[in-house]
């Protein structure tokens, strides 16, 4: 019997709890105030007009739909990005961000078969079981500090400075996952720098872009590793929180290669990869993403709905801890400091199992919370919990 999942797991678990007080704080999906999914109305009106259309479905190209992937890179890199005019980036429509993880390890597998990859200390838990099954000895780079709830910025910096030249870094643009602790601008610059300088190849996973600060700034990372002159690095994105279409799989695959020709192998090496993994992605997804960022009113559209979801969030964790501290926790407010929908709360995994099994409020073992499944319906309670658990 293999083990269940730790955080997919978790959600069958909720499922499956007859209690009608309930909360999944586990898996990272964002709901609303009434906590349903949202259906964004961007997405909704590009999904009116396919039905109205009821088009017959053919294979997607191995790489995606075209304007998926040009549609891509500009949110990823910028609208005036050098390297998207310079032709060296090659990027893939692939089966959610997770997808753009597999399809990346297998071909990195193949073209440096000896690399070791370095992932945070504590990562996505998944981040470990796809480079491992891809092959890849896995190794921790340090960046979380339990004592201050924040980034060990300096154990970052010793660490990655002592990896070999050629290791593949894997590192979260914004909003951390699983902590919710981030890197500022200048600290992403002197980890660039120090990248560059130690020939690592950066691997940017990028799940949550608007969901901190907004689009451009939360690509602050991918930004840096563009102007810094570094030849080659990779990026796997995802729409599933920032479109909220998670079922839908639509996540993306870019390369960066030193120049138009390599852009062009890597593309074909992409393709290779995918076509051995699942053949090529599906139409629907692809198609709902490409017809919003496509049209500059749907984008718009889009834009003020995921700067909603954002304020949404920033309000919930202002909101849990003030209530906290009224439930006498006051030791919680640095909650308020991370980014995106992620709290490493400091709850041990004893607490954990309290909250789930006396409050039906599921988290991770770890103690990650994921504070976008907060509302205001759900945060007293979740907030009285948390408070007697901790006393
Ligand atoms: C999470 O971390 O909860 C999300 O990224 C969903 C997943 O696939 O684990």
């Amino acid at each position: 019997m293999a083990p269940g999942d730790p955080i997919l797991g978790l959600t069958e678990a909720y499922l499956a709890d007859p209690r009608l007080q309930k909360v999944n704080l586990g898996v990272g999906i964002y709901v609303d105030e009434q906590g349903q999914i949202p259906l964004l109305r961007a997405v909704r009106e590009v999904e009116q007009a396919l039905a109205a259309q009821a088009k017959p479905r053919g294979y997607l190209p191995i790489d995606g739909l075209p304007a998926y992937d040009t549609l891509t890179q500009h949110l990823l890199f910028g609208e005036d990005s050098p390297l998207l005019e310079a032709g060296r980036v090659a990027t893939a429509q692939t089966i959610g961000g997770s997808g753009a993880l597999r399809v990346g390890a297998d071909l990195l597998k193949k073209v440096l078969p000896n690399a070791r990859i370095a992932i945070s200390s504590p990562s996505w838990e998944n981040h470990r079981v796809v480079f491992g099954n891809a092959g890849f000895e896995v190794v921790d780079y340090r960046y979380y500090d339990a004592a201050t709830h924040g980034l060990d910025f300096a154990g970052m910096l010793e660490d990655l400075g002592k990896l070999e030249p050629g290791t593949v870094v894997l590192l979260h643009a914004c909003c951390h996952n699983p902590t919710g602790v981030d890197l500022d601008a200048q600290q992403w610059q002197q980890v660039v720098e120090l990248i560059k300088a130690r020939d690592l190849l950066p691997f940017v996973d990028i799940a949550y872009q608007g969901f901190d600060e907004g689009i451009d700034a939360d690509a602050t990372a991918i930004r840096l590793f563009a102007a810094s002159g570094i030849e080659a690095f990779l990026i796997a994105s995802s729409y599933s929180k920032s479109f909220s279409l998670y079922g839908e799989r639509v996540g993306a695959l870019s390369i960066v290669g030193a120049d138009r020709e390599e852009a062009a192998r890597l593309r074909a090496k992409i393709k290779q990869t995918i076509r051995a993994n699942y053949s090529s992605p599906s139409t629907h997804g692809g198609a709902l993403v490409a017809g919003v960022l496509g049209s500059p009113e749907l984008r718009a559209m889009w834009e003020a709905e995921l700067a909603g979801m954002r304020e949404r969030i920033h309000a919930m964790r202002a909101g849990l801890v003030e209530k906290l501290a009224a439930h006498g926790a006051p030791q919680f407010a640095f909650i308020q400091q991370q980014a995106g929908m992620f709290s490493y709360s400091g709850l041990s995994r004893a607490q954990v199992d309290r909250l789930r099994e006396e409050y039906g409020i599921y988290a991770l073992g770890t103690g990650r919370i994921c504070v976008a499944a907060l509302n205001r319906s759900n945060l007293d309670y979740v907030a009285e919990a948390v408070a007697a658990v901790s006393r």
